[in-house]
C-alpha cells in the first residue's frame, strides 16, 4: 500500500480516447499507477470503467493516446505485446477458469505454457498460491466442485502465477452471493497489504476505503474526480459523484 513516489508510474495513461462506434466511450482519460499502489476506479454503469481496464492490456484498442508500463508503451501486436501481457493479471466478474482442468492444472498453465517454466517448479508455486488463497485443500477439484467464492479465489492464485507487476480487477466480486465476497475480498486487501499493484473496479466501497491508496471517479468516460479514499467518501467535490455515492451507501 505504501507508494513508491520515487521512481516513474507503472502504468501510465495519457489522453486516451476510445469509441464504439459514434458512441465516444473514453473522454482524454490521464491515469497514473504507480509500483505499490491500489487504485480503485467507481463510477455507474456504463461510464467506460471496463473500457479504460481493458483498454491496459489491449483487449480494447485505444482509439488514441499512449499507454505505457513502466514507460514502455505497450505494444500493438505478436510477441512483444504477449510479453507485456504476462506482466499484467487480470481477474474478471466471471472467474473464466477452464473447466476441464483441475484448480493445480487452471495455476500451472500459462507460467508453463507461456514462460516455459518446468512443470516441477510451476506445481510448487502453484501449491503455494493456491495455499495462500486458503485453498489448499482443492487442488484436485474441478471448478464445477467449487464455490464461486472459492473459483475466484483460484483466479486470483491463477493470476498471481505470473509473477505479474500488476493486477486489473474487473468487478471481481459482483457474481458471487454475499456470504462469498468477503473471502475474495480478504484475499484482495491481503495482497493490496503485501503491496502488490492494483487498479479495481469494484462497487465495494468497504474495500475501497480500507484497501486504496486513491479513488478515480470516472462520470461518462471522463475522470472527474480523483482522491484519497477518506477524502473521496467524506467529501466528493463532484454533484456526480455526491450523485453517485447517495445512489450506492443507501442500498
Ligand atoms: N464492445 C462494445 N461495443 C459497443 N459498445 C460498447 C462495447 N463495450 C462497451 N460499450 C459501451 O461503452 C460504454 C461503457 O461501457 P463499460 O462496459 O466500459 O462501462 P462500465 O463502467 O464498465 O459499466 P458497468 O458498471 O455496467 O460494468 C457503455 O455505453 C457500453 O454500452
Ligand atoms: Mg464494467
Amino acid at each position: 500500500m505504501s507508494a513508491d513516489t520515487a521512481s516513474p508510474p507503472l502504468l501510465r495513461l495519457s489522453g486516451v480516447n476510445k469509441s464504439f462506434g459514434d458512441h465516444q466511450v473514453l473522454h482524454d482519460i490521464d491515469l497514473e499507477v504507480r509500483t505499490g499502489e491500489v487504485v480503485v476506479l467507481l463510477g455507474a454503469s456504463g461510464s467506460g470503467k471496463s473500457t479504460l481496464i481493458r483498454c491496459v492490456n489491449r483487449l480494447e484498442t485505444a482509439d488514441s493516446g499512449d499507454i505505457a508500463l513502466d514507460g514502455l508503451p505497450m505494444p500493438l501486436e505478436g510477441k512483444e505485446l504477449a510479453r507485456m501481457r504476462a506482466q499484467v493479471g487480470m481477474v474478471f466478474q466471471s472467474f473464466n477458469l477452464f473447466g476441464h482442468k483441475t484448480v493445480l492444472e487452471n495455476v500451472t498453465l500459462a507460467p508453463t505454457r507461456v514462460k516455459a517454466i518446468p512443470r516441477r517448479l510451476a506445481e510448487e508455486r502453484a501449491r503455494e498460491l493456491v495455499a495462500r488463497v486458503g485453498l489448499a485443500d482443492k487442488l484436485d477439484a474441478y471448478p464445477a466442485q467449487l464455490s464461486g467464492g472459492q473459483q475466484q479465489r483460484v483466479a486470483i492464485a491463477r493470476a498471481l502465477a505470473m509473477d505479474p507487476r500488476l493486477l486489473l480487477f474487473d468487478e471481481p466480486t459482483s457474481a458471487l452471493d454475499p456470504e462469498m465476497i468477503t473471502e475474495v475480498l480478504d484475499v484482495m486487501t491481503q495482497l493490496a497489504a503485501e503491496g502488490m499493484t492494483m487498479l479495481v473496479v469494484t462497487h465495494e466501497m468497504g474495500f475501497a476505503r480500507r484497501a486504496a491508496d486513491r479513488v478515480v471517479f470516472l462520470d461518462a468516460g471522463r475522470i472527474v474526480e480523483t482522491a484519497a479514499p477518506e477524502e473521496f467518501f467524506a467529501s466528493p467535490r463532484s454533484e456526480r459523484a455526491r450523485d453517485f455515492l447517495s445512489k450506492i451507501l443507501t442500498h
